[in-house]
This record gives structure tokens, C-alpha cells and sequence, in this order.
């Protein structure tokens, strides 16, 4: 089992994240038993696959599965899970378990934040990106008439159990969606980044990925323990998601992940014609980005995806994107570009790259 400990503001707040298979059976016991009450988080799809796991659980816990998709990350839902916290006479000394992937982590968190104004929280992902990405950092959230995460708080879990067995009911579309993310984790730190290029054949391979796991935890926590609000360094782990969320929202074929590795490979043609680059390092970067997404891959007409950047909180208000961009092994690029130049451009590399 592996162990990380996350300090924010000083002392006084921290998130114990523990990594290994079979933990979530193992630790969930001692867990709860902590709390008078404890309201576990699930969505439909986990829920009926893990019913004999969910039905062994401690007598305290009562479970409410919310419907799985990105669809119902919405305010709705939202107030559906409060009230049902309110219903079963949760308590500020209780707890919110969020079991789950990346949307009943970002929801839970945010249930847990709102709830009598906050009670605890633990994190128990069960996607390869929930695992390597959203259960770390604190970040929740909802969205909001076509604005992904634009209702949201900081809300660190008290504690995240990554257990490597939920991988194996995990569809191959969602590992590659976790892929995504730990590509670009691979993008932004060198000693991952040559775990990944020597292991390029084992990339779907789950012994490998519960390896790299842990490896992608402890970069997360590192960037958010810098930067908890994303004032500065955490602001890297964007790389390849302006251009990703634009494609995703205008194509909306391919799952976030697959989207989040085209971003990279657009991102890593913008840096090329503004900023110095390692040109030998980005050809392997995108050699490893089609291998994740098993070959070379059709690309959208990313000319029209363009303005679909608007959608994204962080550009919203401004004439211009900003894109977090790959340079050179381990580093990255933040640049600032006039949305009719970043259109033209999107369009050229389509060409390019097709
Ligand atoms: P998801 O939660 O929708 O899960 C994907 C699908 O897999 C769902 O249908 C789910 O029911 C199913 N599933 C989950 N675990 C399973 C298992 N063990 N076996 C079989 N099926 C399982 O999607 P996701 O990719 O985990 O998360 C995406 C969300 O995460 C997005 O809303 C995104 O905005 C958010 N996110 C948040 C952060 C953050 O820092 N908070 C970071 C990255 C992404
Ligand atoms: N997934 C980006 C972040 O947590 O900041």
C-alpha cells in the first residue's frame, strides 16, 4: 500500500490518500466507524455492478445512487442528493463517501461542501481518472447551461482510497479516458514521461496502469499542494484541455480522455510556432498520444471547434484562449492566443496532422 499526505493552509487541513488493491474492503470498516452516520455516494452503473460490495457495508451507511453521466453533473442532481442527505438525518459530524467516477466525486465533493456548510468527505474513485486526477486536489463541482465545472468549490476529502480492483470492471473506452490524463501527467514530468515511452506496449495493460497509478497521484499532489486555487503552477495540469473541451464540445463523439490526448497533439503544433521546443521530444509525445488512442485518429474540423473555447470558464471573458502547451521533457508553456489566430491555426495543423 502506498501513502500520500496532503497539508493545506499550514497544519490544519489534510487529505490522506491511500493506494492499493483490495483497500477500499480492507480500510472502509475502521472508516466509517468514525462517523455516527455515513451517506455513500454512488451512480446506478457502479451501484449495480458493486451491489454484493455495497451490500456488506457497516450498518451506519446508507447508500443513494444517483444516474451515471456526465448529463446529470447538473444543479438538479445536486439538490436531489441534498435532500436525500436531509432525508436520512445526516449531521455535521457525519460523513459523504462519494464511490464513483470523476462526476459522483466532482458532485459528492460539492454535496459535501454545501451540506450544513460542509461535513467530511472521502474519496473512493473508481475510474482510471477519477483515480489518477479528480479525487485528488479538491476540486467539485457541477455544470451549468453548457458550462462544464462552473458552479463549484474547493473542498478537500479527508481521506481518498485508490483501490485497483475497481479497474477490472472498467470498460477499455474509460481506460483510455484515465490514459488521457495520465499522458498528460507523462507530459509534465519527465521521470513519468520515460515510464510511459519504455512501456508503450503495456499502456492497457492493468498490472502496468496500477503500477503508474500512484506515480500520477503523487505528481497531482505535489502541483496542488504548491497551488491549491490555481494561481499559478496548477494552471499546468490544463495542458491539452482548452483544445480538448473545444473539440469535445462541438464533435462530442470520442470520450473526454481521447479528446484531452487530441488537445495535447494540437497544443504541442501551437507551441511549436511560438515558443522554443524540444521538436524530438514532441514527436515521441505524440507518438505515445497515438498509441493511447490505438492509432492515428480521424481529427474534427477543429477550425469550427475554435470558438467552443469560449465555453471554457477560464476564457469566457476574454478575445483571447489561453492554452497550457507542451515544450520540452517535463516542461510547459502558457500562452495567450487571439481566438481568429487560434482558429486559422487549429485548421492548418488539422492539415498538418491528418
Ligand atoms: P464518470 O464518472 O462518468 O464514469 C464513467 C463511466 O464509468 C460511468 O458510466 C460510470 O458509471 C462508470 N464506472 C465508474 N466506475 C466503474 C467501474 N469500476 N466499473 C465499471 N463502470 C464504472 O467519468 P470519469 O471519466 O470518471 O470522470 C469524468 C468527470 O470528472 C468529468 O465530469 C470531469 O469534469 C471530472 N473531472 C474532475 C477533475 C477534478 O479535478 N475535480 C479532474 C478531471 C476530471
Ligand atoms: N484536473 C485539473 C486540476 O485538478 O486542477
Amino acid at each position: 500500500m502506498k501513502e500520500f499526505t496532503l497539508r493545506f493552509h499550514g497544519e490544519q487541513a489534510q487529505s490522506k490518500i491511500f493506494c492499493g488493491e483490495g483497500i477500499f474492503d480492507e480500510m472502509y470498516p475502521a472508516l466509517a466507524a468514525n462517523y455516527p452516520q455515513v451517506f455513500i455516494l454512488t451512480d446506478e452503473t457502479v451501484f449495480s455492478v458493486y451491489k454484493e460490495t455495497f451490500g456488506r457495508l457497516a450498518g451506519n451507511s446508507r447508500v443513494y445512487a444517483m444516474p451515471a453521466g456526465e448529463e446529470h453533473k447538473q444543479p438538479n442532481t445536486l439538490i436531489e442528493i441534498l435532500r436525500a442527505m436531509a432525508a436520512a438525518g445526516l449531521h455535521r459530524g457525519d460523513c459523504l463517501f462519494a464511490v464513483g467516477g470523476g462526476v459522483v466525486g466532482d458532485i459528492g465533493g460539492l454535496a459535501s461542501a454545501l451540506y450544513m456548510r460542509g461535513i467530511d468527505c472521502v474519496q473512493v474513485p473508481t475510474t482510471l481518472l477519477s483515480q489518477v486526477d479528480s479525487s485528488v486536489g479538491g476540486k467539485t463541482a457541477v455544470d451549468l447551461d453548457g458550462v462544464k465545472n462552473i458552479v463549484g468549490a474547493f473542498k478537500q476529502p479527508n481521506t481518498v482510497l485508490v483501490d485497483g480492483s475497481f479497474l477490472k470492471t472498467l470498460p477499455a473506452r474509460e481506460v483510455r479516458c484515465g490514459l488521457g490524463e495520465i499522458v498528460k501527467h507523462g507530459a509534465l514530468n519527465g521521470a513519468l514521461f520515460d515510464k510511459l515511452i519504455e512501456n508503450r506496449d503495456r499502456l492497457f495493460d492493468l498490472a502496468f496502469l496500477n503500477g503508474v497509478v500512484p506515480d500520477n497521484i503523487a505528481h497531482k499532489a505535489f502541483v496542488v499542494q504548491e497551488d491549491e486555487k490555481e494561481s499559478g503552477l496548477r494552471k499546468s495540469l490544463n495542458l491539452g484541455h482548452t483544445t480538448g473541451h473545444a473539440l469535445e464540445l462541438f464533435d462530442a463523439k470520442l470520450s473526454h480522455g481521447e479528446y484531452v490526448l487530441l488537445g495535447l497533439l494540437f497544443e504541442a503544433e501551437l507551441a511549436k510556432s511560438r515558443v522554443l521546443c524540444d521538436k524530438g521530444y514532441l514527436k515521441k509525445l505524440q507518438e505515445l498520444i497515438y498509441t493511447a488512442l490505438g492509432g492515428k485518429p480521424g481529427l474534427p474540423q477543429a477550425e469550427e471547434a475554435a470558438c467552443f473555447a469560449k465555453l471554457d470558464k477560464k476564457n469566457a471573458i476574454s478575445e483571447s484562449v489561453v492554452i497550457t502547451a507542451p515544450v520540452a521533457k517535463g516542461e510547459y508553456a502558457l500562452l495567450e492566443i487571439p481566438y481568429a489566430e487560434y482558429a486559422r491555426e487549429l485548421r492548418e495543423i488539422r492539415g498538418k496532422l491528418q
